[in-house]
């Protein structure tokens, strides 16, 4: 979701302002903005696509003010990432000026009454209805604090909002409605955020605005209320935390806060970007490559690792719900092959950090010989996301954890949405769409169910983690999940692991299985189930030990094996979120029950930006 800061008191507004947005730049965010009040009676508003140093570069240093200044990080939802979408956002008078985070459910409806008496929009953002509404309520003589409450009563959807008036400088007021806001109270002074990291280096006393409640801060201290004017006391919390302990919560470390980050991430992830009703993607990346999006006839996949294990799940779900033929090719391999590119193609690139040296380059290679490149990157400002032709950001916020976690469950989510929307503007129907994009929806919730299971998968990995070779297996789309299981246990645990197609086992790999071997197979309920019940006997009847990701209430499963992990029943083609969780916690407890650092292990770097 977005970032907003909020600042009222006599030190350097802008220094808190951008401190605060870097402390909130881990959620991640496509472009930046800060608005403040000049002594002269102007009121500034600043914004930048990309990293938060370029909005900094923008600001000169004689830009020092006291007073009131908000700030704010973009997730493009409406409007893709521009300067002009960019908060903060005025009114057409260019006395209001507001940051907002959350979605105005109702802002076609309020942008058409707008219109209707002569308002000027400037930007595609549900978010300037906020402002240009504030802004016509108090043209038409109702006070600042009179006028952001009228709106607020007229707005439908989620929000956080801080707001500032060019003729009360000493003046900030704010409101929400289901995105937080926190107070943090100084001497005299007061910083506002959607996120207690913007706050605990400044102060450790905060308050909470609740639902449908406003603050108005004047005179060096404030006061709550609801929307309708009635007085709110507030509780004054003190909060005992360092920044990363912050950032880390409760957790021990990175890659498990990131595991159980998923349920959200997902939400963040699929915000703003699926249209039930329409069986539709709301992709702003995509609709810049309408045409070249028309005319595709080849899609690659590039990238590397655990990416590149997200795109080979991506190439089934192209094949399957567009019919596009679909190629996934190591970044490393590609950018020396000499590749084949034809007329028609499109290169999707996926990439954690978008840094990554061999994806850069194979992208390099791919687009010298013709290919349209769409990006699928987490890192904002990314250099991968600034050479694709087009993109989309994943929102699962910065992935600190060497082992990607978060980051592949969300490049898996977006690659359904990408083959579900490329499919709907060829042959797949409305209703086909829309139950597909139904069941990616609902799959956060799910996925909590399985984190309710690490207690379970602990001690299932406790009986295995001494051996030193384990295989993980699976058939169709369940087969990269085996890789990426295999990936996360040899990269954390340095246990070693292979990851194979089952079917592949009688070639070959059949002979290394010994009593007591820990299988991993990947099997979830799908048309392959059947054959993959075979293979495990097969796995069983030499004396391997099988360890099933399966379906709840697979009662086969539970005849051939003892140690199994359930799953939620889902779409076939989207289990490999649900499925790779389980494989997730196994490495992660397999690392701490070997002694290895878990977020640093040896030999690896987050983001390989060398050869
Ligand atoms: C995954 O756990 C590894 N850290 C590694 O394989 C990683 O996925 C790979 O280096 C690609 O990184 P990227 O997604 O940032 O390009």
């Amino acid at each position: 979701m977005c970032g907003i800061v909020g600042y009222i008191g006599q030190q350097s507004l802008l220094d808190i302002l951008l401190q605060g947005l870097k402390r909130l730049e881990y959620r991640g965010y496509d472009s930046s903005g800060a608005a403040w009040i000049e002594p002269g009676e102007a009121l500034r508003v600043v914004r930048a696509v990309g990293e938060v140093r370029h909005l900094e570069s923008k600001v000169s240093e004689t830009d020092c003010y006291a007073g009131a200044g908000i700030a704010h990080t973009r997730w493009a939802t409406h409007g893709s990432p521009t300067e002009e979408n960019a908060h903060p956002h005025t009114d057409q008078s260019g006395k209001i000026a507001i940051v907002h985070n959350g979605i105005v459910e109702n802002h076609d409806a309020l942008r058409e009454t707008m219109l209707s008496h002569g308002v000027r929009f400037t930007s595609e953002t549900d978010s300037e209805v906020v402002a240009q509404l504030i802004g016509y309520y108090y043209s038409h003589n109702h006070g600042f604090e009179e006028s952001v409450r009228k709106t607020v009563q007229k707005i439908e959807g989620a929000f956080g909002l801080a707001v500032l008036c060019l003729d009360e400088p000493d003046k900030l007021i704010a409101a929400r409605r289901g995105s937080s806001m926190i107070i943090g109270i100084g001497a005299a002074e007061h910083i506002i955020a959607s996120d207690m990291a913007a706050i605990v280096q400044h102060t450790s006393r905060v308050v909470h605005l609740d639902d449908n409640e406003i603050a108005v801060f004047a005179d060096g201290g404030f006061h709550t209320s609801t929307f309708d004017r009635q007085h709110v006391d507030k509780e004054i919390e003190v909060v005992d935390m360092e920044v990363q302990e912050m950032e880390l919560g409760h957790f021990e470390h990175y890659m498990l806060k990131e595991i159980h980050e998923q349920p959200r991430c997902l939400h963040d992830t699929l915000s703003g970007r699926i249209d039930l009703r329409n069986g539709r993607a709301r992709i702003a990346g995509l609709e810049e490559l309408h045409r070249e999006i028309a005319k595709v006839r080849q899609i690659v996949m590039l990238g590397c690792g655990t990416a590149w294990h997200a795109g080979m799940i991506g190439q089934y779900l192209i094949e399957e719900l567009a019919r596009i033929p679909c190629d996934i090719q190591y970044s490393s391999e590609f950018r020396y092959r000499n590749p084949l590119v034809r007329e028609g193609t499109l290169a999707i690139v996926v990439s954690q950090s978008g840094e990554t040296a061999d994806t850069l380059a194979a992208m390099e290679e791919v687009r010298l010989r013709g290919a349209t490149c769409f990006g699928i990157i987490n890192t904002v400002g990314s250099r991968i996301s600034r050479e694709t032709d087009a993109g989309v950001y994943l929102r699962a916020g910065q992935e600190v954890g060497v082992a990607s976690t978060k980051a592949f469950t969300a490049q898996v989510a977006l690659l359904a949405v990408l083959a579900a929307e490329l499919g709907r503007r060829r042959h797949l129907s409305m209703d086909r769409c829309a139950s597909f994009l139904e069941e990616l929806h609902v799959i956060p919730e799910k996925l909590e169910r399985i984190l309710g299971k690490a207690s379970a998968i602990r001690e299932l990995t406790s009986r295995f983690v001494d051996h030193d070779h384990w295989l993980y297996l699976g058939r169709g789309v369940n087969f990269p999940v085996a890789l990426e299981g295999a990936l996360k246990l040899k990269e954390i645990s340095y246990i070693h692991a292979e990851g194979m197609p089952a079917a592949e086992m009688k070639h070959g790999p059949i002979a290394l299985i010994e009593p007591g071997m820990p299988v991993v197979f990947v099997a979830p309920r799908d048309h392959l189930h059947q054959k993959v019940l075979a293979n495990i006997q097969e796995v069983t009847g030499r004396g391997g030990e099988v360890i099933a990701i399966c379906t709840e209430g697979d009662r086969r499963m539970r005849e051939l094996t003892d140690h199994i992990i359930e799953i939620p029943e889902t779409e076939p083609m989207l289990s490999p979120i649900l499925s790779v969780v389980p494989l997730q916690l196994m490495a992660y407890e397999a690392a701490l029950l070997r002694g290895h650092n878990v977020d640093k292990p040896r030999n690896l770097a987050k983001s390989v930006t060398v050869e």
